[in-house]
């Protein structure tokens, strides 16, 4: 059509605020503290032509139950060796430019004509199947996200972490596994970040090193480049399930127990101001994004986020999401400037997507001032070491308030810590619910409502425990659960798990 057809050429808190929780308070918490030390700092953390591969995505299967695996085999220095003499020639012969202005299906179909005529002239001995995926890959190269296009049309995959050209690794079920993918080479690898940062407006290269982007799916991207990462450019993809899990999907998972489980249900309802805390990838954003399901209906929402993620399932929802600056450095529109804005937008409840900074006291502040019921993600690995984080965040950002009057904010504001892990099986859950419940002199005191009990290791190095109650039978958020019409359904839930330990 257009071609010239033929020619072949060719991330501790300050110790201080550490208080020894009553006796009465802490019962069996032995092995869950232990947890907290054993759980590992983790690993530290639109529309232009989409191929038709990206645009298929399939329904998520649940991540301790993946489907069979369609893994690119490891593939031979010959194949990659065939695949750029083809490619060469492939762009000698089409315009490169025209094949732009097609849409996806015409081009694809345009570029496996041509492909295949330059196979058969350049007399490449390869079986069908060979032929077929050199002809997708080179598709993929072209149209889509190269390399990357096999996995991100796996729904089984929760992050893709490309470490230069020629190291390719995913997160599935928990675990980090090297796939068998490269790029050709660290240019084309450049390519492909350049053409994923662009749809949403945005540049990187050597000037602009490091950039924050979305792929038109939602999947949140990172881009860092040489002379920053040193062994070529690095592409992080926190990918984007369309169908989040659900509470009882977690439940079946054991990342919580069906009585714990209820008892999320409650605190969600009845506007405790809930903190879920956890390291890189443990799932805190899938647990906001679960205890939102039972905020009520008619409810105002506002999220701020720095890409957005949340699906809140409400009518009555507005999603804020930050602005990084331009290529000027102007234009930046923080995550304080959004959670202060919301503030006068008759926000009832505010939900916070990752609270790093000095946002945290505007967020504190939307809690005790009528806004009960909001939320927010916190990076940490223990509730202690929550409150320590918000403490150190109000103190960066400023704020030249005696720690006493941050403690007594914190306290006044927070009810309930949830804190979700990533352990080291591979498995995400939730190992406290605990309740903020007030100050001992200096110190904060907390409550744990629920642990996450660990028993041991099974054969195949699966871990082992279960959620128990630590025998708190009236937790401090009771009179607002009653207040809400749920406390039968607290003191069962409890109860229940009361039995279950
Ligand atoms: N309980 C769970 N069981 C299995 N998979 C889970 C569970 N919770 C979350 N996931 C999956 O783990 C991945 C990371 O989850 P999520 O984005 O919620 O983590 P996060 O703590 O918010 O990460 P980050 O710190 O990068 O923001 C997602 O793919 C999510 O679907
Ligand atoms: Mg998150």
């Amino acid at each position: 059509m257009f071609g010239r057809r033929g020619n072949d050429g060719g991330n501790r808190g300050t110790p201080e605020f550490r208080a020894p929780t009553p006796a009465q308070f802490s019962a069996p918490a032995g092995d869950s503290l232990v947890l907290d030390e054993q759980v590992p700092a983790t690993r530290s953390e639109p529309s232009v032509p989409v191929s038709p591969a990206a645009r298929t995505r399939t329904v998520e299967t649940p991540p301790l139950a993946p489907e069979p695996r369609r893994m690119p085999r490891e593939r031979s220095e010959s194949y990659y060796d065939t695949k750029s003499q083809v490619f060469s020639a492939l762009i000698d012969t089409i315009d490169l430019s025209q094949l732009a202005k097609l849409e996806p299906d015409s081009a694809r179909e345009e570029i496996r004509d041509i492909v295949n005529d330059i196979i058969a002239i350049k007399n490449f001995a390869m079986s069908i199947a060979e032929q077929e995926e050199l002809l997708e890959d080179i598709c993929n190269d072209v149209l889509g996200y190269g390399p990357l296009e096999p996995l991100l049309a796996r729904d089984d995959i929760a992050d893709i972490m490309v470490n230069g050209a020629k190291q390719v690794f995913i997160e599935v079920n928990g675990k980090v596994e090297q796939t068998g993918i490269r790029f050709r080479d660290n240019q084309q690898l450049l390519n492909i970040s350049q053409r994923i940062v662009s749809q949403v407006g945005r540049r990187v290269d050597e000037s602009s090193p490091i950039c924050d982007a979305r792929l038109p799916d939602g999947s949140r991207v990172n881009v860092i480049v040489p002379p920053l990462a040193i062994d070529g450019t690095a592409l992080t993809i926190r990918k984007f399930k369309k169908d989040k899990l659900t509470l009882d999907q977690l439940v079946r998972f054991g990342a919580i127990s069906p009585e714990g489980a209820e008892v999320l249900k409650i605190i969600g309802r009845v506007r405790c101001n809930v903190v879920i805390s956890g390291g890189t990838g443990s799932g805190k954003t899938t647990l906001l994004n679960c205890l939102t399901n039972y905020i009520d209906r008619d409810e105002r929402i506002i999220t701020c986020e720095d890409s957005a993620e949340l699906q809140l399932q409400q009518p009555h929802v507005l999603r804020l999401e930050t602005r990084p600056p331009n290529l000027e450095g102007e234009g930046e529109i923080t995550m304080r400037d959004l959670v202060r804005n919301c503030l006068r937008m008759r926000p009832e409840r505010i939900v916070v997507g990752e609270v790093r900074g000095p946002e945290v006291f505007d967020l504190l502040q939307a809690m005790n001032t009528g806004h009960d019921g909001s939320m927010g993600t916190i990076h940490a690995n223990s509730p202690r070491e929550c409150l320590n984080r918000i403490e150190s965040m109000i103190a960066m950002g400023g704020f030249q308030l005696p720690q006493k009057t941050v403690r007594e904010i914190v306290v006044g504001s927070v009810d309930i810590i949830i804190q979700a892990a990533r352990l080291r099986d591979g498995s995400r859950r939730i190992t406290h619910v605990t309740e903020v419940i007030g100050m001992e002199g200096d110190v904060v005191i907390t409550q744990d409502l629920i642990l996450y009990d660990l028993k041991g290791e099974d054969a195949q190095g699966r871990l082992i425990g279960n959620h128990v109650s630590t025998g708190i039978a009236r937790p401090a958020f009771w009179d607002r659960a009653r207040y809400y019409g749920e406390e039968q359904r607290l003191a069962n839930a409890l109860e229940a798990m009361e039995k279950q330990s």
